[in-house]
Formats: C-alpha cells, structure tokens, sequence
C-alpha cells in the first residue's frame, strides 16, 4: 500500500525558536493520532534543522531540508550539500520547487543532477513539478509535467523510486488562496503514474507517493485527499499554523 504523507514546507519563515515552538504544538496535537499509514513530514530552514530534529525525535514528525547543491563540496559560497544534510541527520530534501525554479534559475536539468546527489548520499527526495498558469490556459499542462518528468527523472532506474515522493504543485495555486479542483488533481496525478508505469513498469508506478501542493487549507483538503491517485499534501502557508496543519493531517 502507498503511504499517505502530509509535508508542510515551511519556507523562509520562522526562526529556531518559532520553528520548535511548531513543532512541539503539532507533536503534541497529533501524539493521539493513530495513523499508521501516515508520515508527516516538516521542512524548516537549514537553520532550524538541527533543533527541529531534536524537537521531533521520538514523535512521528520528520524532518526535511528545503533544498540542497548538486556538487559534492567545494568553492560554493552560501550552499549546504547533501553529505552536510546527512551529517546532522537529515533523510529527506525537496527539490524542484517552483520557487527555486522562478527565483533561483533552477531547471529541470540541475534539478536532475540535484537528484543524482541526494540519491548518492541515501537522501530521500520529495520532487516538486507543474505548469504554469500560462500553459494551464493553453491546455498544455500535461505535456509541460510530461516534459519536467522526463528532463529530471527519466536517467533513473526504477528502484530509485523507493526514495522519491513526487509533489504535484500547479504554480497558478502555489500562495494564491486558488487550488486546483480534485477533478484537476486527480487528472494530473493520474496522468503522472500513467508517464511513470509506461516507463518505470506497473509496480513503481503504484508505489509512489504522489503529493499534491498548491493552497491546501483545512477546507479543501478532504476532498483532494478523497481522490485515489492523491496520497497526500505538500503544504505551505497552512502548515505554519499549528492548528490548520493538524486538521490537514486529519483529513488524510
Ligand atoms: P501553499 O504552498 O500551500 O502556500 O500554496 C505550497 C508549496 O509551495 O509547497
């Protein structure tokens, strides 16, 4: 069975202490939980790893990184690599995010090698892709996620997969209070397992996560959830309050 997975994506927000008082607010929310099948998953600033770690550590919270360089080590000025990650503990990196791609030049290219280095080091990845709002109106949504999956994941080999969670995130929803419908959700998601079984087989296929990001609120979740090829969220604003997080934890 998939496992369903709730990550919140905490961007540039909040400092050491902000961070663990979060976390300990949803710890303790969710310690009375019994959602085995469930992983939750928090991405706090490279700052606030280390802390946050501590904080989460016998509870069901993870911990992941928000981004990582693709080199090994070496002369890059500002940059954390995935070998200084797994040094203090971290497993789990999202890479691709659309602000990366929209602020910070990355595409599908560098997202790959990115991949190839998290892989290296036993990091897993939560691969975040989708159209823009542009290619949405023109109806090429599809083939632009066909084309992000393939640039970024298509030199893998199928067992690669056991380490990647892949997060469906339509930039036109990602902060803009606008989700997609499920209908749209459950469209796309179901069109990424077709891309990756006709590629990867069957059996990869159906056993990967695929999140869905873009403006999840305690309202909607449900619903997205409901949709069968939905196995969770990626979550950013609303997981930034402690109480909308847990409800969207709940939902699933
Ligand atoms: P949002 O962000 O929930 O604030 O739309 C989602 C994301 O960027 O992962």
């Amino acid at each position: 069975m998939r496992k369903k997975i709730v990550a919140g994506n905490w961007k540039m927000n909040n400092g050491v202490q902000e961070t663990e008082k979060l976390i300990n607010e949803v710890k303790d929310s969710i310690s009375i939980l019994d959602q085995k099948n469930v992983r939750v998953i928090v991405a706090p600033s490279f700052v606030s790893l280390t802390s946050a770690l501590e904080n989460a550590k016998n509870s069901k919270i993870e911990v992941a990184a928000q981004n990582m360089h693709q080199e090994k080590n070496g002369a890059y000025t500002g940059e954390i690599s995935a070998e200084i990650l797994r040094s203090i503990g971290i497993k789990t990196v999202i890479l691709g995010h659309s602000e990366r791609r929209q602020y910070f030049g990355e595409n599908d290219k560098l997202i790959a090698k990115k991949i190839d280095a998290a892989l290296a080091n036993n990091l897993e990845i939560i691969f975040c892709f989708g159209e823009l709002l542009d290619q949405r109106k023109l109806e090429n949504h599809l083939f632009e996620v066909g084309s992000q999956l393939k640039n970024s994941l298509f030199h893998l080999k199928a067992e690669d997969f056991k380490n990647i969670i892949l997060a469906y995130e339509p930039v036109w929803a990602i902060g803009t209070g606008e989700t997609a419908t499920p209908e749209q959700a459950q469209e796309m998601h179901a069109f990424v397992r077709n891309v990756l079984a006709n590629k990867f087989g069957e059996k990869t296929a159906n056993s990967i996560s695929i999140l869905y990001g873009g403006s999840v609120k305690p309202s909607n979740a449900e619903e997205i959830f409901s949709k069968e090829d939905v196995d969770g969220g990626l979550i950013g604003g609303a997981s930034l309050i402690a109480e909308d997080f847990v409800a969207i934890i709940k939902a699933i």
